[in-house]
């Protein structure tokens, strides 16, 4: 849904090193992607640097444009063996993983890390010079601690600190952006080169195409109830091409809250959405439902 609106680059969703080595068939269907959606990167989670270059050239031979390292995934079970955020407490290892990626492919190796494990650890502005040492394109600083998770705002300061400690690495603000004005503080506050987008793109695919006319000076585009009903349809279609139907409703029933959420008169809709049992009746109700836009 996102590729639809340009958002510039784009990732696919992590995937661990070892169930890419043994060819995992869900981690492949993760890494699915079609061919109009270029430039598009794939994200690997791992601590081990002897996968490492492996891994980056299978994702290579799968046609990514970029490879990212996680270095800020929170969950325990990722944490437990130095992957994802775990990598925040032995920067040299990141450093190591990331010399080992570059040296096996001839795509450009990306780093994606939080402030650092909790407020007493703070080192992003340490693991940028390290990634830019190893040879690393560009840095994506989400404002957070692991210890945080998702909770209380991303603070920006950190990301503004690791601009200013970075020579060739490009420094990307992450955290917090979910509109044109948000956008343009982070560019403001940090000084940072890009921006990366997460929750913001939650029902709100079309937020690159908002961010970009914001800074162009174009009059922001109205999202009619009926556009975003239609957009909506559309995204439950994706959805049911790589899931069955029961999964597939309750995607709906999240995603369509989310779409729904901001679309004026759709209350209506939005409960049809929610309380749906059946994906087909639901889908149905969607494209029936006139009155309440
Ligand atoms: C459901 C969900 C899945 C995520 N998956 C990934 C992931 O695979 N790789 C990654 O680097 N970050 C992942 N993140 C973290 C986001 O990239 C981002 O750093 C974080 O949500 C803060 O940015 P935001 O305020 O724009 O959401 C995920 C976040 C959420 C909420």
């Amino acid at each position: 849904m996102i590729a639809k609106y340009s958002p510039g680059l784009f990732y696919c969703e992590m995937v661990k090193m070892e169930a890419l080595i043994r060819h995992d068939t869900n981690t492949y269907r993760i890494l699915d992607y079609e061919a109009g959606m270029h430039p598009i990167g794939a994200q690997l989670c791992g601590s081990n640097p002897k996968l490492a270059g492996s891994c980056a050239k299978i994702l290579e031979e799968l046609g990514f444009d970029l490879i990212d390292l996680n270095c800020g995934c929170p969950v325990d079970k990722v944490t437990k063996d130095n992957s994802g955020s775990g990598l925040l407490r032995h920067p040299e290892l990141i450093g190591e993983i990331l010399s080992n990626m570059i040296a096996a492919v001839n795509i450009p190796i990306t780093v994606k890390i939080r402030a650092g494990w909790d407020e007493e650890s703070i080192n992003a502005s340490l693991i940028t010079q390290i990634a830019e040492k190893a040879g690393a394109k560009v840095i994506f600083v989400h404002g957070r601690t692991r210890k945080q998770g998702y909770r209380g705002p991303a603070i920006w300061e950190h990301i503004k600190n690791c601009k200013e400690v970075a020579r060739d690495i490009l420094v990307f603000g992450n955290g917090d952006i979910v509109d044109p004005e948000s956008a343009e503080q982070m560019f403001a506050v940090t000084g940072c080169d890009g921006l990366l987008l997460s929750r913001g793109t939650f029902g709100n695919p079309w937020i690159f195409e908002d961010i970009y006319r914001h800074f162009s000076g174009e009059e922001p585009i109205e999202r009619t109830p009926e556009m975003i009903r239609d957009v909506l349809l559309e995204h439950i279609e994706c959805i049911t091409r790589y899931q069955p139907k029961r999964k597939s409703l309750l995607d709906l029933r999240r995603i369509g809250s989310w779409y729904l959420k901001k679309a004026d008169g759709a209350k209506k809709l939005k409960e049809i959405v929610t309380r749906s049992e059946d994906l087909d009746e639901a889908v149905a109700k969607i494209r029936a439902f006139a009155e309440a836009l």
